[in-house]
């Protein structure tokens, strides 16, 4: 397996999104705003039974991705599994595929894969999760990561979290500042992500509630975390990573409009370049423009008719017409 240089001081990643960060999306963003250190693939299940055709993986990852060597290293692909799933087996098939980095979720919230036992939940018996995470780093050499929430219900176990994935070779952890329970209430507890800096010997990667580029060096600052990861913020806004090495840039309503307007171009042009149908591209389109106009004064109305549109001329006339 390619060995990855250790991830810089101060990166800024993109979170996996389910339902958004696929190939095509993330293809778009290193485009436009190539500035974004890290890029996430959503999870992919691991199944409970059987195993998908090698395929299935590459698609999940990105076809060109393999051949594209740098962009494989700042692409993190991410497994949600189960102790009833068929962890090492999917394991062995990422290492045989040779992908550089693996993450392993462990704070997916919904209450499905919780019933399964899995994501979120496995922080509430650390001894099994301890078992799991051991499994997967025998049968992986590349870099193996884990994404956490601070608890379950309550925090009780969090400290215990950060020093068994430590123990177990994990190589670096983001620390989602919220419990289960809390799912995406206000605001993160990075008082969390500050306590895991100060337990772990691996870099502590801070999530939670990054809207806007001056909270970047905040998060920095207050928690001393490696690097920042940034979910919902950087839906609403995909370019805020430019925005903040371009220096604390706060971009005017107009300017954002003209930002939203541009992504859209880029975006729509290469999903029908990949000959999306016409449902996925309106049903992709909607997904990802949820949070774009959220905030921005007097744009509700037109959010709400972003995502009431039934056609795709409909959707990108709202669009196009932003001003
Ligand atoms: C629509 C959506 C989908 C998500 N899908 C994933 C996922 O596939 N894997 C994951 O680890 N986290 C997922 N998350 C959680 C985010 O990566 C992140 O941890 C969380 O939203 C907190 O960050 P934020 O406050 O910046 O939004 C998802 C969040 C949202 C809003």
């Amino acid at each position: 397996m390619r060995k990855l240089a250790p991830v810089p001081y101060g990166s800024l990643f993109f979170a996996p999104m389910e339902g958004i960060t696929d190939d095509s999306f993330r293809k778009t963003i290193q485009k436009l705003y190539p500035e974004w250190d890290v890029l996430a693939c959503d999870f992919l299940r691991v199944p409970s039974a059987g195993k998908y055709p090698n395929k299935h993986l590459i698609k999940h990852f990105g076809k060109d991705i393999f051949e594209i060597p740098w962009i494989q290293d700042k692409t993190m692909f991410q497994i949600l599994t189960s102790h009833k799933a068929f962890t090492v087996e999917m394991v062995k098939q990422v290492e045989e595929l040779q992908i550089p980095w693996m993450d392993m979720n462990i704070g997916c919230p919904s209450p499905t894969v919780c019933k399964n036992r899995g994501g979120s939940f496995l922080l509430t018996d650390l001894v099994s999760l301890r078992g799991l995470v051991r499994s997967v780093r025998q049968n992986y050499t590349g870099r193996f990561t884990c994404k956490i929430r601070i608890g379950y219900n309550d925090t009780n176990g969090f400290e215990d979290s950060i020093k068994m994935l430590n123990d177990e070779g994990v190589e670096m952890i983001t620390v989602h500042g919220r419990t289960r329970d809390d799912m995406y209430k206000a605001p993160a507890r990075w008082e969390f992500i500050k306590r895991a800096v100060e337990l772990s010997q691996v870099p502590i990667i801070g999530n939670g509630d990054i809207w806007k580029t001056t909270d970047i060096d905040r998060m920095l600052k207050e928690t001393g975390c490696h690097g920042v990861m940034i979910a919902r913020g950087a839906l609403k806004a995909p370019w805020i990573a430019q925005d903040y090495r371009r220096g604390y840039f706060e971009p005017t309503k107009e300017e954002t409009f003209a930002k939203i307007k541009h992504f859209f171009h880029e975006y729509r042009t290469l999903l029908e370049s990949e000959n999306i149908s016409v449902r996925g591209l309106l049903k992709q389109s909607k997904s990802v423009s949820r949070f774009m106009l959220e905030g921005i004064e007097g744009a509700e109305p037109l959010r709400r008719s972003l995502m009431l549109s039934q056609t795709v001329p409909e959707f990108y006339s709202i669009i196009e017409n932003l001003k």
